[in-house]
């Protein structure tokens, strides 16, 4: 059966048919970059504006609309990405937490290809070795997640990555570099969509970064109120570099330092 039976005559159609085939409410993000980043693929793509036939195109032709998918979701990453931040966590955060905590339970919400999960993981296993931890990284897009269980990535991603790390937590596999099975023994990749999708509790930190860009204002608002709510108090929220809360004392989360976040009791 065809997913959609009237012509699409206009973006908002478009929008409407494409949240019934793919589960993604381009709505919740942002229209004016949005609306550009379509228009850009489908004219690039020789459909000139025409979202009828390029959604007849994407729903029949599993490659078009994976391509289409990935520009929309925009995945750009790296491991150690803003790395004094990273310096940060592990010589402030991660302490704090071991105070009071066995276990550490990490939520890399938005994880792309998996690069900010292995350098967490990395951290722990170079500087916390006895402390027992979990981590999680979800992303809406599967394509990404494929990639982040199979833990192969290119030079170019370990661009800020300490040469001692990639030494030790990474084999040279032709001209590319796997993570070893040591790192990937904590972790759980899963499909997960932040605007729709139920959360999971008891959280110690939550990495959420470089995901809320193209979110609306009320999307954000959202997404941090269910954030501060799946952290344990005195659990942290750490976000992108040019992604500030507001109206954070409402979420019971008090900044602690740049782009990190402190549940209050
Ligand atoms: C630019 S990457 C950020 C990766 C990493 N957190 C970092 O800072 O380098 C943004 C990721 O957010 C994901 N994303 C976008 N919308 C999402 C949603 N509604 N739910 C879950 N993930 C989403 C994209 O698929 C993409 O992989």
């Amino acid at each position: 059966m065809s997913l959609i039976l009237q012509k699409i005559e206009n973006y908002d159609q478009f929008v409407q048919a494409f949240k019934r085939l793919s589960g993604l409410d381009l709505k919740l993000y942002k229209e004016n970059q949005m609306k550009r980043r379509i228009n850009n693929f489908i004219n690039n793509h020789g459909f000139k504006e025409n979202y009828d036939q390029f959604f007849q195109a994407i729903t029949g032709n599993k490659e078009l609309y994976n391509a289409f998918f990935k520009h929309l979701t925009i995945n750009v990453t790296q491991f150690y990405r803003d790395e004094r931040l990273w310096k940060v966590l592990q010589t402030k955060i991660i302490p704090e937490l071991c105070k009071n905590k066995q276990f550490l339970k990490f939520w890399s919400a938005g994880c792309s290809a998996g690069q900010e999960v292995y350098t967490l993981a990395s951290i722990m296993a170079e500087y916390f070795p006895d402390i027992k931890y979990s981590i999680l990284g979800t992303d809406i897009d599967v394509n990404v997640l494929k990639q982040a269980k199979e833990g192969i990535y290119e030079e170019r991603d370990f661009a800020s990555t300490p040469g001692y790390i990639l030494n030790r937590y990474f084999n040279r596999v032709e001209n590319k570099y796997q993570v070893k099975e040591i790192l990937k023994k904590n972790i759980t990749f899963q499909k997960h969509n932040l605007l729709t999708d139920r959360f999971e509790q008891g959280f110690d930190l939550i990495a959420c970064r470089n995901v809320v860009i193209y979110f609306t204002e009320e999307a954000k608002d959202i997404l941090y109120r269910k954030f501060a709510d799946s952290l344990s108090p005195g659990g942290y929220l750490f976000t992108g570099s040019t992604e500030h809360i507001f109206g954070k004392n409402n979420l019971k989360l008090k900044s602690v330092g740049s782009f990190f976040y402190q549940k209050q009791p």
